[in-house]
């Protein structure tokens, strides 16, 4: 989806430059609203880390993730606070599969909670902050993903603790008298019912085998949005159910309350977001029609790493009448794979838009989660600036990156 008036967009492309990302505040809140039932809605910063769309969260009752010791940095300077309060819900939560010795120190500082993806990081943090809080993050032996690359159980997964080493996590815990808050899995993006339902019954299955009384679980992310027409939305209301039950038969299993955690980061922010870009040159190779714009994968990397689908608006400059026509959209970089219509694999696919001529502006839909956080500065070019939008107002949340910032780095 695209929240966005054409003439805002227009008026947005004059005043910053493109490409630009455009965010909607009011949609986020929408997302947010949603997801309401679960006791604690924490957002995994990695879809969008920008300070400004954190603080939006904060505001709203969410609390937060973070995978390095970057996004705890970020965390803190949106005013997150490190640790939990006294019901042990809020707080930032660390969760990765390795410590490095920065990361680590950062954590115990700040009296970060630990997500442990790895025994060997219940030791290293044990062996400088016994009685740490920690969640064991559990692989449970399967997963599903929108592509093999956003998989994050089974074998071949690097995530997590093997669920059937359970009992060596369990007496590591116990060896650095560690303070287990509670068990989380998150087996990919893109989940299904199917798969969900198994992985609530892996959850209770798991706890029962524990047999530690915990006082919380986290259902992960993963959960999906329509970035096609006509796919169905995802029915909250029903996800939340499913949770529910599993926490409520572990509830009654501990003979205790159990605190359900939800870790979504595309759900949030995924339709709140465009990337804004401008056409540059058309041009025919034999039969096939090229559409360039001056957006590239180091700007929006899904179609080129995933085969990712994201709808497409054109806005023209002009009032002159456009035929629909089927063309291959592309960006700037020097690399045959900076294509936005294609296939996972790599195969380049067309999309029908009415013709493009230069000048018109190109929105890429549904590019709020894993865009600008996943840019990079390939063929040195800058990152692109970022807006939100929020009402009738609308604020730059992150200037354009210059290429003069990034040769000054190698100034040494
Ligand atoms: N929790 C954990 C432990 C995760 O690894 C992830 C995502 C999430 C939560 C949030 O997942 P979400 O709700 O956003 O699906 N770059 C890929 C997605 C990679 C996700 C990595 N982990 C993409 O653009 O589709």
């Amino acid at each position: 989806m695209n929240p966005f008036a054409p003439d805002l967009l227009r008026s947005l492309a004059r005043a910053h430059g493109t490409p630009l990302w455009v965010y909607d505040a009011a949609t986020i809140r929408q997302r947010i609203a949603e997801l309401r039932a679960f006791d604690t809605i924490r957002y995994a910063q990695k879809a969008n880390s920008n300070t400004h769309l954190l603080r939006l969260m904060r505001e709203a009752g969410v609390v937060v993730d973070a995978v390095s010791r970057g996004e705890i940095e970020r965390a803190l300077a949106a005013g997150f606070s490190p640790a939990p309060d006294a019901q042990g819900a809020a707080g930032i939560v660390f969760t990765a599969d390795l410590f490095d010795p920065a990361t680590l120190d950062t954590v115990v500082r700040h009296g970060v909670t630990v997500n442990a993806g790895s025994i060997d990081m219940l030791d290293q943090l044990g062996a400088v902050s016994p009685g740490h809080r920690v969640w064991l993050r559990i692989n449970p032996g399967f997963g599903h993903g929108h592509s093999n690359k956003t998989n994050t159980g089974g074998e071949h997964s690097k995530h997590g603790i093997w669920h059937a080493e359970l009992p060596q996590a369990l007496a590591a815990v116990a060896r650095h008298r560690l303070h287990l808050v509670g068990l989380h899995m998150h087996i990919g993006s893109g989940v299904d019912y199917g798969h969900l339902q198994q992985v609530c019954a892996a959850m209770v299955d798991l706890v029962k085998r524990a047999g530690v009384a915990i006082e919380a679980i986290s259902a992960g992310g993963g959960l999906s949005i329509p970035y096609r027409d006509g796919e169905p939305r995802l029915d909250t209301a029903h996800y939340f159910q499913l949770w529910d039950a599993a926490r409520r038969e572990i509830a009654s299993h501990l003979g205790r309350d159990v605190h359900l955690e939800l870790e979504p980061g595309r759900y949030l922010v995924a339709e709140s977001g465009v990337l804004l870009t401008e056409v540059r040159a058309t041009k025919h190779m034999g039969r096939q029609r090229f559409t360039l714009v001056d957006a590239g994968f180091s700007d929006l990397m899904r179609p080129a790493m995933y085969g990712a689908y994201h709808g497409m608006s054109l806005l023209p400059a002009d009032d002159t009448p456009r035929a629909e026509v089927d063309t291959v959209v592309a960006g700037p970089l020097c690399e045959s794979g900076d294509v936005f219509t294609q296939a996972d694999g790599g195969v380049v696919l067309t999309r029908r838009l009415p013709e493009a001529r230069v000048g018109d502006l190109l929105v890429l839909h549904d590019a709020g989660a894993y865009g600008a956080s996943m840019s990079s500065n390939y063929n040195t070019r800058g990152l692109a600036a970022e807006v939100l939008v929020d009402g009738d107002t609308h604020r730059l949340i992150r200037r354009r990156q210059t290429v003069e910032e990034l040769i000054a780095l190698e100034n040494v």
